[in-house]
């Protein structure tokens, strides 16, 4: 047996898997340390479900290798079953048993010493807070505490791993907030490492140590949130993580000419590139002499949207936090970056080698 530790509680490599013509998974790679939160994010139908179940080994993979630690799960030969591989699975309908009390639903994957066992389901239901309802049955609970009996019981099994698809999708958006922090927080405080599944590019970076985009099948950029929000790879990732702004500009080195003026980027490149930075990124200030007018403001609480038509037509978007400063409807303005900006080759650009 190899004992060498290994830093890592799940790698996968060159994963793939067709469902006849439907190639659902292309070659993804992942690894997760061990403690840390990986979320995979994409669209509805790009294949993060099947990329959990391949993990899990509810699905066998047509290439490539998983390990979880040093073992090997899987591989042209190998094909651990799911009940060996100390996986837990939180799914989206939390799958509980209905005629099963708390501590019954908690308890069904445990199959040990009785008293053992009793204190693993008091110790589990303390750490979810649902030691006070552990003899109700689930459609006496409210769907946040449902959630946290699906995670008790892939908890009380003590698994190496937490895998957990579109945990909070079920949720109300005033409770889905408050149930992710307190998901995040008993991962943390139990120190498994988790993998969860998500299409809301919010609860993915608020909540994961490290993002994996996923578009058709493909992995296509993995990054810690910050990183993935401010350098997105390519024009796709970065719509697909927020609001942003592009415009044409020419790059020379670290710097790029654009009709905003001339603007420093983020990563050297040479020729044609197609610039981009977020609503948040794009001050206003007003000024009757400006060359941009505000033509819309959409007003959130705690932020507003603002979008600005400037005189060569380009339309953009500014986010402005605290009160509108006398920018309404009808103002002209004038706009600045201050920060450093992606920037992306187009067709006659490239980096600087
Ligand atoms: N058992 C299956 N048989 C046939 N096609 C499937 C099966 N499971 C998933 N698919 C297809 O594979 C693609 C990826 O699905 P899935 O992994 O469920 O995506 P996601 O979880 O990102 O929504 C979709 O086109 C889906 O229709
Ligand atoms: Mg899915």
């Amino acid at each position: 047996m190899n004992t060498c530790a290994a830093s890592h509680a799940i790698t996968a490599q060159n994963l793939s898997k067709a469902y006849g013509p439907i190639r659902a998974v292309r070659n993804i790679d992942l690894a997760v340390e061990y403690g840390r939160f990986l979320a995979l994010l994409g669209p509805s139908g790009c294949g993060k479900t099947t990329v959990l179940r391949m993990l899990a080994g509810l699905e066998r993979p047509d290439t490539g290798v998983v390990r979880i630690g040093d073992r090997l799960v899987s591989d042209a030969q190998v094909f651990a079953p799911p009940e060996s591989r100390r996986i837990g699975m939180v799914f989206q309908d939390y799958a509980l048993f209905p005629h099963m009390t708390v501590q019954e639903n908690t308890a069904f994957g445990l199959n040990g010493d009785a008293r053992r066992e009793r204190e693993r389901i008091h110790d589990v239901l303390s750490l979810v807070g649902l030691e006070g309802v552990k003899d109700r049955m689930p459609h006496e609970l409210s769907g946040g505490q449902q959630q946290r009996v699906a995670l008790a019981r892939a908890l009380a099994p003590k698994p190496d791993l937490i895998l957990l698809d579109e945990p909070f999708s079920n949720l109300d958006a005033a409770l889905r907030g408050r149930v992710r922090q307190d998901i995040r927080h008993i991962l943390r405080t139990a120190g498994v490492t988790a993998i969860f599944v998500t299409h809301d590019q919010e609860e993915a970076l608020s909540l994961a140590d490290e993002i994996a985009v996923m578009i058709d099948g493909q992995m296509i950029q993995t990054d810690r949130p910050e990183r993935l929000y401010r350098r997105p790879g390519s024009h796709q990732v970065a719509t697909f993580l927020g609001d942003a702004n592009f415009l044409p500009g020419q790059a020379a080195g670290d710097v790029v000419e654009c009709e905003l003026g001339r603007l420093p980027i983020l990563e050297p490149l040479e020729g044609e590139v197609e610039i981009m930075f977020r609503p948040e990124d794009l001050l206003l200030k007003a000024d009757d002499q400006g060359p941009g007018e505000i033509i819309e403001r959409t007003y959130f609480g705690h932020d507003q949207m603002l979008i600005i038509r400037m005189d060569s037509a380009t339309i953009l978007k500014s986010r402005l936090v605290g009160c509108c400063q006398g920018l309404h409807p009808g103002q002209r303005v004038q706009v600045r970056i201050d920060t450093p900006i992606m920037a992306y080759p187009t067709r006659y650009g490239c980096p600087v080698v």
